[in-house]
């Protein structure tokens, strides 16, 4: 979580991005990302502090609202101003520690020439009576029902504590000497360090030709499972790269293939500053097909990325069922291209970092009942405290290795050609 002291509490332009941030979020349906573009213009501690505000709102929606419920006579809308105006004052007093001057003072202008007296006053009342922390914020109802059918109450729990807070940042090496210049990071994994508290990534040792780069854990663990004999290796939706660099790294012969010549562009950068080889093709799956079959293929799927909400908690807002839905079936004419694309006795290991059974498992069960000539492989242990399930496959849920910070959500199973 970034440290209040960070930030200049007397802002208003951070405050009217950080408006603009969450209401293209919410309304429209952006990314944190592409939203919080509207601040770029801002100097960067003012649009670091837009960022932080729009964010803490959003790790913390529905228990915000219900504040704001409970001291108002009639509910306001739920995209009225007064109420989002309401909902990022809250949220930088219980997660950036703003002095109530400072919240006052940024949220009134914000509401000028309109319902400045009612948030005024419910501010006010919110602030006189005491304000909780919130420490394991409720998610969206539409989530927590769906989990809860998924994976039971005690996933609900761990998820509500694990949103309150950004995690720390897990790094994943090129090579076990690389690691060296981070000795203070705890190892969950080979080739990984975890690093409590650290500055900007840029100033990071080894930021500009290092071999290092930035990877949740839990993402890591689908390049883990390609075999280290198999040769010829396609990273089917490659970009940025990091699975791209962990295989180039294991010393497969790589390539790398997605349909975005932008995102392609990172990990061409991710490539020359890591010091990293591999062949980039930038094409549609559906359009492209290779000259030979390969080795592995690894399938690193688009989804609803709904097991990235800790990063993400916009993700828990954009994930709609009809969104699942349509990357389910996105994902099930993947899979079934990419099969076609592996030799007889190969692996094809498919990913996605997300919570919702349509895009993992039942992927999988529905791909191996059209697929006889596949059948899972049963994955070992990577990480204590990740168990395979009886089914073969890595199933990574909020709670697991909660002691050390926890994982983002993801499913990943290794599928090997029988003919
Ligand atoms: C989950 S991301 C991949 C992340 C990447 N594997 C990594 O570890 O950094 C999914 C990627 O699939 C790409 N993609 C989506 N549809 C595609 C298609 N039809 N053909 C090729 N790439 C596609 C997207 O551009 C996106 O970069």
């Amino acid at each position: 979580m970034p440290t209040p002291a960070k930030y200049s509490f007397e802002g208003l332009d951070s405050r009217k991005a950080a408006l603009r941030i969450l209401d293209a979020v919410l309304r429209r349906g952006q990314t944190m990302d592409n939203a919080a573009q509207v601040a770029r213009s801002l100097p960067p501690a003012d649009a670091a502090l837009a960022s932080a505000i729009a964010g803490e709102t959003l790790r913390r929606l529905p228990d915000l609202d219900a504040l704001i419920d409970g001291v108002t006579r009639q509910q306001l809308p739920e995209d009225s101003k007064a109420r989002m105006v309401l909902r990022l004052a809250l949220a930088q007093k219980i997660g950036l520690g703003t002095p109530d001057h400072a919240l006052v003072a940024t949220a009134l202008p914000l509401v000028d020439g309109g319902p400045r007296r009612l948030v005024h006053g419910v501010l006010g009342t919110l602030l006189r009576t005491g304000v909780p922390a919130i420490d394991a914020p409720r998610l969206p109802d539409l989530v927590e029902e769906r989990w809860r059918s998924a994976w039971g109450d005690d996933v609900i729990k761990a998820a509500r504590r694990s949103i309150a807070h950004r995690p720390q940042l897990d790094l994943s090496f090129a090579s076990v000497d690389a690691c060296a210049a981070f000795a203070d990071g705890t190892s969950l994994a080979p080739r990984h360090r975890r690093l409590a508290g650290h500055g900007a990534i840029s100033e990071l040792p080894g930021y500009d030709n290092g071999q290092w780069w930035v990877q949740d854990l839990a993402a890591s663990l689908p390049a883990r499972l390609v075999p280290a004999s198999a040769k010829a290796v396609l990273d089917a939706c490659a970009a940025p790269g990091g699975k791209t660099m962990q295989m180039a790294a294991a010393g497969h012969d790589v390539t790398a293939l997605d349909r975005s010549e932008s995102r392609l562009a990172r990990l061409s950068d991710n490539l020359a500053r890591t010091g990293l080889k591999a062949n980039t093709v930038a094409a549609d799956a559906f359009e492209w097909t290779p000259e030979a079959p390969f080795d592995a293929v690894l399938l690193d799927a688009p989804c609803s990325a709904t097991g990235t909400f800790r990063r993400h908690p916009e993700v828990l807002y954009r994930a709609r069922p009809a969104i699942i839905g349509q990357s389910a079936e996105l994902q099930a004419r993947l899979l079934n291209r990419a099969a076609d694309w592996v030799k007889p006795g190969g692996s094809l290991v498919y990913a996605v970092c997300s919570l919702e059974p349509e895009e993992g498992e039942q992927r999988i069960d529905a791909f191996l009942a059209d697929r006889p000539d596949y059948r899972v492989e049963p994955a070992s242990q990577l990480v204590d405290g990740v168990t395979p399930h009886s089914k073969g496959w890595l199933r990574v849920l909020p709670g697991m290795l909660e002691s050390e910070g926890g994982l983002d959500g993801f499913f990943t199973a290794h599928l090997v050609r029988t003919a």
